[in-house]
């Protein structure tokens, strides 16, 4: 029998139950309650997987072979200073997950360049009114981050005419993508991106990158879509962009407190669309399939797929 150690606060745990039973009835499911009430003990769980577990959990399990982080971020892992760095961590990497996450993106490139905020206000007001519209192909969309996750949305983006613009730490060459670098090449990227997505990993380097320094640098009355983290954000510089006009509106999935606090300037922006992190939500489906496949491997001696590069921090 295999003991796996499930945590997540926002998950339903049936689903993940049913979905292991169905596949692999020697998988012991177990939770942070049955570890705190000693009905099992630490040295019985063999691997972890996890979405935000508190900080401290993987240094109490000595015989865990390997973690598997429950999204395709793994912050919330990584943000834990006593987390097991010599097991194997391993990430969701999933078509259909990027499928939901290029469609997020789609819709809110849509919605700014239809420019749908505005609508919905003429709409508030009562007023007919017909506004300019230029072609996708005047548009120009930059992509933070060109992973999985970015070079999906580029493709779907670039498909429907758009001019699209890939920001990445290292050099990539992405057919019918513009690309940029580092920080040298940042300045250039931002200064043609009428509407900005963040799909970066949140690492040291990339925490308040979307700052006032950086959002100055967009053209005057750009559009920004966050579906990356919240403390990708400087809550306060965006705001404050809103407010003067460097920004025309903002779509934003995630934060740096979720839930957002009820009186966060978020909720009620006239500018601000928000969502409750569900750009792109882990199917249990995929996932399990994903954990089985790896504990496989694990267990014949091979190494787990979809691995984590914890010096590189994504
Ligand atoms: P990924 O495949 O690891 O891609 C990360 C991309 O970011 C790469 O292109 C990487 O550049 C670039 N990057 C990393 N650090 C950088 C830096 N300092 N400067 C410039 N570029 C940098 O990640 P992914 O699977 O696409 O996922 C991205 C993020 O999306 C996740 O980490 C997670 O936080 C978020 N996410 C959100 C949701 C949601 O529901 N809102 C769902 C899933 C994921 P290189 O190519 O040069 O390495
Ligand atoms: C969700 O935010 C994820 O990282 O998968």
């Amino acid at each position: 029998m295999i003991t796996l150690l499930f945590h997540s606060e926002v998950d339903r745990r049936e689903w993940w139950d049913d979905e292991f039973a169905r596949h692999r009835g020697d998988i012991n499911l177990v939770t942070l309650a049955d570890l705190d009430s000693g009905a099992v003990a630490a040295e019985a769980i063999d691997y972890a997987l996890l979405w935000k577990p508190p900080a401290g959990l993987t240094a109490r399990l000595p015989g865990l072979k390997a973690i598997f982080s429950l999204g395709a971020g793994i912050d919330h892992l990584l943000s834990d200073p006593d987390l097991r760095r010599d097991v194997p961590m391993t990430r969701v990497v999933d078509p259909n997950l990027t499928a939901r996450m290029t469609e997020y993106v789609v819709l809110h490139v849509l919605r700014h360049h239809r420019r749908q905020h505005d609508y919905d206000a003429l709409q508030r007001l009562g007023k007919w009114r017909a506004l300019a519209q230029p072609l996708a192909s005047e548009r120009r969309v930059g992509i933070l981050g060109l992973g999985v996750l970015g070079g999906d949305a580029a493709r779907a983006l670039g498909a429907l005419g758009f001019a699209v613009s890939g920001w990445t730490r290292t050099a990539h060459a992405v057919p019918g993508v513009e690309m940029f670098h580092g920080a040298a090449g940042l300045d250039a990227f931002l200064g043609a991106c009428e509407i900005l997505v963040c799909l970066l990993p949140l690492t040291a380097e990339t925490e308040g990158i979307i700052n006032a320094g950086l959002l100055a640098r967009l053209p005057r009355g750009a559009s920004f879509i966050n579906a990356a983290r919240g403390r990708h954000v400087v809550d306060a510089d965006l705001l404050a962009a809103l407010d003067t006009g460097q920004l025309a509106a903002a779509t934003l999935d995630v934060f740096h407190v979720e839930p957002l606090p009820q009186d966060h300037g978020f909720w009620h922006h006239p500018k601000v669309t928000l969502t409750p992190h569900i750009a792109a939500v882990t199917d249990p489906r995929a996932c399990v399939a994903q954990v089985i496949g790896n504990i496989g491997r694990i267990e014949r001696g091979e190494a787990p797929i979809n691995l984590v590069d914890l010096r590189r921090g994504y």
